[in-house]
């Protein structure tokens, strides 16, 4: 009746940008992501037999504008006659702002929800309940390095690689903590609809797939390096050529990419990428990861970092 899951978001290296499907929300490309650790969502539903209506509190807080969203999802774990329930969530990091809330807050919803309806899904099935309320969150499902395959009418989702067997650090330099102008399904629409280059896009994202989980399985950090930034940057460029324009970044978000860069040229294993919001994630060796976190912090309008290793998938916390 009753249960608590914990999920942490994902940083995508080959995004996902753009549906085949938007009635399904089914991605048009496949992906490749990163789970974290240190980041993480917690939900707790409860069905009840004496509820009137489904009831969802954010940090805290009434959220009316989730709602929608996250009935249909227990509709779809527990059918459209289920009891209604309460739904809590609580977080520690700043949400709908391009740092994957929406990943890790549906992932652990889906967990938490099929224990408590007492329905039993295995994780991909789980996996691709979550991609239907939000296509990032079916990677939250799974741990260190995840591949979202783009099917004609369902996605695969699996690790490639475990946290352990690549460990990576990420550093994210919150450089505004609102939340984004516009959603990533709305942008992305948008730059289906009006993007020039959308079309090339689409083309391309399987060779840079490939190449990325070569890079992974043979642990070659350049390799992964130079992939990643590229892929991010077209699909910053979609956005950009859209009408009107999608622009997430602000001015710190470059002076980040900039000082990225610097420590490229000097040398350091690093590379950026950017999603649907103006913070940067820096990817690094663990090595490397207080030099990263001292530049990115001392870059001009970043209000702090956060730091995170690798982590697993979407785990069951308690249930009664
Ligand atoms: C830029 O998963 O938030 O972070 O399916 O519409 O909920 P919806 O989109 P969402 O989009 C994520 C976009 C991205 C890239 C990525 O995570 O792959």
């Amino acid at each position: 009746m009753r249960a608590t899951a914990k999920a942490q978001p994902n940083i995508a290296l080959i995004k996902y940008w753009g549906k085949r499907d938007v009635d399904k929300n089914l991605p048009a490309v496949s992906s490749l992501s990163v789970t974290l650790d240190t980041l993480w969502t917690k939900m707790t539903v409860e069905f009840s037999d004496t509820r009137k209506s489904d009831d969802l509190i954010v940090n805290r807080a009434s959220n009316q504008v989730l709602l929608p969203r996250v009935s249909a999802c227990l509709d779809h774990i527990a059918g459209v006659d289920r009891r209604r329930a309460s739904i809590v969530s609580e977080g520690n990091f700043p949400i709908a702002a391009g740092l994957a809330s929406s990943a890790s807050a549906f992932a652990a919803l889906v967990v938490a929800a099929s224990k408590a309806s007492g329905a039993c899904h295995d994780n991909l099935a789980l996996a691709r309940i979550a991609g239907a309320a939000s296509g990032s969150a079916a990677r939250s499902l799974f741990g260190g390095f995840v591949e979202l395959a783009a099917g004609e009418t369902c996605i695969d989702v699996a690790t490639i690689a475990d946290a352990s067997d690549w460990p990576l650090s990420v550093i994210v330099a919150i450089t505004e903590e609102g939340a984004k102008p516009i959603s990533s399904g709305e942008a992305m629409n948008r730059s289906a609809e009006t993007s020039p280059f959308y079309t090339s896009w689409l083309e391309q994202q399987a060779g840079d797939l490939a190449a990325a989980r070569a890079a992974v399985l043979a642990r070659d950090f350049a390799a992964l390096a130079a992939v990643s930034e590229h892929n991010c940057l077209k699909m910053h460029s979609v956005m950009w050529g859209s009408r009107p324009p999608v622009i997430y970044w602000n001015s710190a978000t470059l002076s980040c990419m900039e000082a990225v860069r610097r420590l490229q040229t000097d040398g350091h294993a690093v590379f950026f990428t950017i999603d649907a919001g103006p913070q940067l994630k820096a990817i690094c060796l663990p090595g490397e990861a207080a030099e990263v976190r001292a530049t990115l912090e001392a870059c001009a309008g970043v209000i702090r970092t956060m730091e995170s290793g690798l982590g697993a998938g979407a785990i069951l916390l308690d249930s009664k």
